[in-house]
């Protein structure tokens, strides 16, 4: 069953045409991955995705309720299973890790009943959540004092904490070196397991692709041109696959 499913989705920026008739279904449970060159429209369509911005045309189904024609609580509701690791982290600095981390415990309370939590529960989640990123003790410290892999994970630990079950991530490695990204990559499997989430990830580095998906898709000129099982991806003949591989220099 698709859990996201993209229709047909047009999106400009004044005569800028980004998305020109974009389609895309993540099945549930599942991790698709989208490659794409700089300035293609990833971050647009995840933005859409989250309803942080709407289509021109086109509609978008999250879990089988049309986004398109929701708005505020209604939408908020429809919304309230899904979180995204946005590209930079996005860490509150005027907050500690533990307040970063319950953001959205606080903001929504407990993401089955929608009732505020007890103190000492969030407690727990927030050094479950961080125990699980490999971030345990650092409840008191301010995100200006972590390095840009430890804001990261204090990122991830933050979506984590919330139980999200669609899980979107904007170039969850750009940044990062080998090491901190390849812990990422594995952070980003342990989740979807845990979690038994649904992935939507974007990403240019395709040594991530590879380790995180089921399926690869090629976001190019507004289109995925291709989505297919990664084996069978990384063998298509498509010219645009073809020449994005090749500029993407990995050993396969
Ligand atoms: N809010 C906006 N206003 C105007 N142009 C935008 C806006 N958001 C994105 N764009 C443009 O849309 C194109 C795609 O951007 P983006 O989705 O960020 O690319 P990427 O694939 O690198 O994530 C870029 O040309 C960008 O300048
Ligand atoms: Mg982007």
């Amino acid at each position: 069953m698709a859990m996201i499913k993209a229709s047909n989705i047009f999106k400009s920026f004044g005569n800028k045409a980004v998305l020109k008739g974009l389609n895309l279904e993540v099945n549930a449970g599942e991790t698709v991955v989208i490659l794409g060159r700089s300035g293609v429209g990833k971050s647009v369509l995840l933005k859409l995705i989250i309803g942080l911005d709407k289509p021109d045309s086109g509609t978008i189904d999250v879990n089988g309720i049309c986004l398109s024609a929701l708005s505020g609580a209604k939408l908020y509701r429809a919304l309230g299973r899904m979180g995204m690791l946005f590209q930079g982290s996005a860490l509150f600095d005027s907050l500690s890790v533990a307040e970063n981390t319950s953001f959205y415990l606080d903001q929504h309370g407990d993401v089955e009943t929608g009732k505020a939590m007890k103190k000492e529960d969030v407690e727990r989640r927030v050094a479950e959540a961080l125990a699980m990123v490999g971030l345990e003790g650092t409840q008191k410290m301010a995100p200006s004092s972590l390095s840009g892999g430890m804001r990261k994970r204090a990122a991830l630990a933050r979506l984590i904490c919330y139980r999200p079950t669609i899980l979107l991530y904007d170039e969850p490695t750009t940044g990062l070196d080998p090491i901190t990204a390849g812990q990422i990559d594995q952070l980003i499997i342990k989740t979807q397991t845990e979690l038994q989430a649904t992935s939507l990830v974007v990403t240019h580095d395709m040594k991530s692709a590879l380790t995180v998906g089921d399926r690869l898709a090629l976001h190019h000129e507004g289109q995925i041109v291709l989505i297919a099982k990664k084996e069978e991806f990384v063998k298509s003949d498509h010219p645009m696959v073809r020449s994005f591989l090749e500029n993407a220099k990995v050993t396969l």
